[in-house]
């Protein structure tokens, strides 16, 4: 897919999901949240579903757990407009209430359709319901900060699941924070072992030509298999993130030179 057509793929799941009734969310909704970032990225952070906020702006985590997002994104040198975010449901659960399963799977297909636009290595898991859908069976208390293969009916069958606290447990319970911090600090080792997984899984053919694309990544010694979190050594930035929509420079701008962190492309999270 081009980033043209994941753009557009992108746009057109958020224009159904704006005016989506599959669910009794729609009814007290102020504004769907279908979810944001960088079309072209390797990443995609899944919540749980939108708050009072997300709600009344539309998009996912702008209040205080996306503060708390962007605080542990930035502890790894990572921008929000660098990764794709979204939730499991589109719709605020009244009063904040856990989503329902048949919500959940009344919203499922948009998730599916935006992950296998967007094709990710590494999907995040913030929280237990998008953990589930990730890593069917898992708990969250003895699989957070390491990562798996993700189920394969994802709608992310290549990627690796990481998964974490939700960054909204944090504000209430004091101990989290510290796991939660610690836990980020895993995710772009979780990244180099979800493209070396990746590379190993191309065909002769399609690891020939991703090689001629890109420079070398340096390789990956340890296995994929939770709870090991892979050994890896220095790695070269891989092609690029565009930013966001709403953040993002025109598409010719999508790689340019990037003089300095502010203008880094968004490809360049930075690993170690
Ligand atoms: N919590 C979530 O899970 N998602 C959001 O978008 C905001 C808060």
């Amino acid at each position: 897919m081009t980033e043209a057509e994941r753009r557009a793929t992108l746009e057109a799941i958020a224009q159904e999901v704006a005016v989506c009734t599959r669910c009794r969310l729609h009814q007290t909704r102020t504004r769907a949240v279908p979810g944001e970032g960088h079309p072209e990225t390797e990443v995609v952070l899944v919540g749980e579903g939108p708050g009072f906020n997300e709600d009344r702006q539309g998009r996912p985590f702008v209040g205080q757990a996306g503060a708390k997002l962007e605080a542990l994104l930035t502890s790894i040198g990572w921008r929000r407009q660098e990764v794709f975010i979204t939730n499991v449901v589109k719709c605020r659960p009244p009063e904040n209430r856990d989503p329902e399963p048949d919500e959940i799977a009344a919203c499922a297909p948009f998730l599916t359709r935006q992950l296998e636009a967007l094709d990710p290595a590494l999907v995040v898991t913030l929280g237990r319901f998008s953990m589930a859908r990730f890593s069917p069976g898992a708990r969250i208390g003895q699989v957070h900060g390491t990562y798996r293969p993700a189920d394969a009916a994802s709608g992310a069958p290549e990627a690796l699941a990481y998964a974490m606290y939700h960054p909204a447990a944090a504000l209430h319970q004091g101990s989290l924070n510290e796991a939660l911090f610690r836990d980020m600090q895993g995710v772009p080792e979780a990244l180099v072992a979800a493209r070396a997984r990746r590379r190993s899984a191309a065909t002769p053919t399609d690891q020939a030509a991703t090689e001629a694309e890109a420079p070398a990544v340096a390789e990956v010694s340890a296995a994929v298999e939770p709870p090991a979190i892979a050994e890896a050594a220095a790695i070269d930035p891989p092609p690029a993130i565009v930013p966001s929509p709403e953040e993002a420079p025109p598409a010719e701008h999508a790689s340019p030179p990037a003089p300095e962190a502010e203008t880094r492309p968004a490809a360049q999270l930075p690993l170690f």
